[in-house]
């Protein structure tokens, strides 16, 4: 088969660090979906990179007072590094400032703006900054929403209800460059004609049927994506912008003044970042990047979230399409959003954490990389939304990575080593039925990996590691050595499950890549070739042993500490500091919900007050009156009725018999012709609830003797 595969995950915006939802969104399955296939033999080309375009760059750019040029210098080495971190393996991670980059999408412009009857010019009026003479992008106009009165509401959309917005329904806008109303210009600008390619695309999403031939089969591609799509679809597809007023980005290779100023909408420029990611990489390799995007031959396939859907099926494969000479998608398994401890990641609130945060929090943490890279694909967000949580984290490392694969490694190496003193046995029994079943679910599991479900493709590398631990259980080498240390059955046992770690230390790999190596080190075998997966695999089909007999083997080694150790909780506390972060981040925003503090009192004032501690006697609702408690308190000396605003936090059957503070001297009032004698001291707590001011008896009943 020397078809090529051509892979892609989305180019994240070097404008900030990635966090663990863009990583299981678009990274790690990619990475996954890539590795298994060079360990089939695949000829497959997996590429990414930054996208360093856009007015989210400059815009962060200018808060932090630099050039957008050392924005993307340090998020693109800071992704790069992270990713290579987390053993996410890239072909190749380019970067779209890259002049190969501005020079391929140029002439991918030139080639639609010539051949073809793809573009149309319009003049529209836009919002343009004259303290800063510029045409505001989307993205620096500010404004009140018109959906929800958000007050910050941008141009392109209101992060408050998620409303996409264009900057003339903005009320009030405002230029966030000076701070000044904008005003209204005129301006041209090219628009791909998208409309008229909607006609193919539905055939093509619906159908999966691609100039009167079949294409790929729409029933494997995921629902909410081609939900998604047909949604669009049906809505109707209008011309876009493909180009702005911007002084960052490629230029708009067109002579003249008309193209003057004016650049290439990013979202132009990023995806055909794939393109030129992939000349790079044949550059630097002496290899064809063309036999990669262009011909039958070719299966792309695009990774990314949820959001990013509509420019990867329909856009992205329109501008293909009409250039026509490139391969179009053949799936686009988009991942939906990871939620974090059941809220959404956010930078500013500093909700959820960042990759490469994360290795440094955890730096002390054992098998770092692929304890979060497990915990991650366990719960991917593959067909629905996920949430990531901390104890789930715990979980999925001691129950499954530590109790069960972990476990399973550790005994067969042990066992070999006690019985046959490291060696792998020798033993004349047919495998066949033992290997025969882990064939059953390594296929299994190659289908899943190949349909894009990575959940249970993980989960089936677990039950393969069940059944060896079940089998093991059954056979008890260990009993049978008690009555006959030469009973021929041990050999067999120990033989039989040395082949299934074999298996496992090449069906983790795409899963848990360090921790691969590591089994294979212990097992005295050499670092996994590209094919030996489809190797191991055709074995297995004639009943053929991976590890020979007579191979010494390394010495026991415990792959996956438990989180939970009653003996050693350094695991335990670091998780623990993840918690307290978050539990601290919620209290702080609870406390600055909290009304201000009230002017200064001065003591004389202060001291006037007469405060008695007392007990409430009987409590009842005042009739007609929402907020309002009339209660009867014993002071010891006498019993006060007094009128509290208190009703709307405190149940009246609940506080009889509670004690409280009495403002003994507070001059009467009459509420509702009740005549209230005192008031009821309370107070907010940090979580904004009301408190009585309770009279406690000091700790450990410490009165100073009189
Ligand atoms: N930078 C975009 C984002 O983070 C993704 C670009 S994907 C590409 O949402 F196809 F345009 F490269
Ligand atoms: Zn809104």
């Amino acid at each position: 088969m020397n078809k090529k595969i051509m892979v892609t995950s989305a180019l994240p915006y070097a404008n900030g660090a990635l966090h663990l939802g863009h990583l299981a969104g678009a990274y790690l399955p990619a990475d996954i979906y890539v590795r298994y296939l060079r360990l089939m033999g695949r000829d497959v080309l997996w590429v990414c990179g930054s996208d360093e375009h856009g007015a989210a760059i400059t815009i962060r750019a200018k808060k932090e007072g630099i050039s957008p040029q050392e924005i993307i210098d340090k998020y693109h080495a800071l992704n790069k590094e992270t990713f290579e971190k987390l053993g996410i393996s890239f072909d190749y991670y380019h970067r779209t400032s890259a002049l190969l980059h501005h020079q391929t999408s140029q002439d991918l412009f030139l080639k639609l703006y010539r051949d073809g009857d793809e573009f149309e010019e319009r003049t529209i009026e836009q919002y343009y900054d004259e303290a800063y003479g510029q045409f505001l992008a989307d993205r620096y106009i500010m404004g009140i929403c018109p959906k929800c009165g958000h007050k910050e509401a941008y141009g392109d959309q209101c992060e408050n209800c998620g409303t996409a917005l264009s900057p003339l329904e903005l009320i009030e806008p405002r230029s966030m460059l000076s701070g000044n109303v904008p005003v209204l210009r005129p301006t041209k600008h090219w628009y791909f004609r998208l409309d008229k390619h909607a006609g193919w695309l539905r055939e093509w999403i619906e159908k999966g049927i691609l100039d009167g031939k079949p294409h790929h089969d729409p029933e494997q591609w995921k629902k909410h994506v081609v939900g998604q799509c047909l949604s669009w679809l049906d809505g109707g597809l209008q011309p876009r912008a493909i180009t702005r007023d911007l002084d960052w980005g490629i230029p708009v290779p067109l002579p003249g003044d008309e193209a003057k100023g004016k650049v290439l909408y990013v979202w132009f420029d990023a995806p055909i970042g794939y393109i030129s990611s992939a000349k790079q990489w044949a550059l630097e390799n002496g290899k064809d990047w063309e036999a990669y995007w262009k011909g039958d031959d070719v299966d792309l396939i695009h990774f990314i979230g949820k959001d990013n859907i509509v420019f990867h099926c329909i856009v992205f494969p329109a501008m293909l399409k009409a250039h026509g000479e490139y391969a179009l998608p053949r799936n686009v398994p988009a991942n939906q959003f990871l939620n974090f401890e059941g809220q959404k990641f956010s930078k500013s609130r500093g909700w959820g954490i960042e990759q490469h945060d994360y290795l440094e929090e955890f730096a002390a943490f054992p098998n770092k990389e692929d304890a979060l890279r497990y915990a991650l694909i366990r719960n991917m967000p593959e067909n629905k939304d996920a949430d990531f949580k901390w104890d789930e984290f715990a979980d999925f490392y001691d129950k499954e990575l530590a109790d069960n694969l972990g476990n399973f490694v550790n005994r067969v190496v042990v066992l070999t080593e006690k019985y046959f003193g490291g060696y792998v046995p020798d033993s004349n029994a047919d495998l066949g039925e033992i290997l025969a079943e882990a064939d059953v679910l390594a296929r299994r599991l190659t289908r899943e990996v190949e349909a894009f479900s990575f959940k249970a493709a993980c989960q089936t590398l677990m039950e393969i590691s069940s059944f060896g631990n079940t089998y093991l259980q059954d056979a008890a080498p260990w009993a049978l050595a008690k009555e006959n240390p030469d009973d021929p059955r041990i050999a067999e046992c120990l033989f039989a499950s040395l082949q299934m770690v074999a298996l496992l230390s090449v069906l983790c790999q795409p899963f848990i890549p360090f921790t691969s190596p590591r089994i294979r080190a212990l097992l005295g075998l050499e670092e996994l070739k590209n094919g030996e997966l489809a190797d191991v695999l055709s074995r297995l089909d004639k009943g053929e042993p991976l590890l020979a007999s007579g191979v010494r083997i390394g010495a026991p080694e415990v792959l996956f500490p438990k989180i939970y150790d009653r003996k050693d909780t350094s695991r335990l506390e670091i998780l623990d500091r993840q918690k307290a972060k978050l539990q601290a981040i919620m209290e702080q925003e609870q406390s600055k919900q909290r009304a201000p503090f009230k002017e200064l009192v001065s003591y004389e004032d202060f001291a006037k007050l007469d405060l008695r501690t007392g007990t409430i006697l009987e409590a009842e609702k005042v009739p007609k009156a929402d907020k309002l408690l009339k209660l009867k308190v014993d002071l010891g000396s006498e019993q006060r009725t007094i009128v509290s605003g208190i009703a709307e936090h405190f149940d009246p059957a609940k506080i009889i018999g509670q004690q409280v503070t009495v403002v003994a001297n507070l001059a009467p009032r009459t509420l509702r012709g009740i005549e209230s004698q005192g008031m009821i001291l309370t107070a907010e707590n940090s979580k904004g609830e009301l408190m009585f001011v309770c009279p406690a008896v000091p700790f450990g009943n410490g009165f100073m003797v009189k």
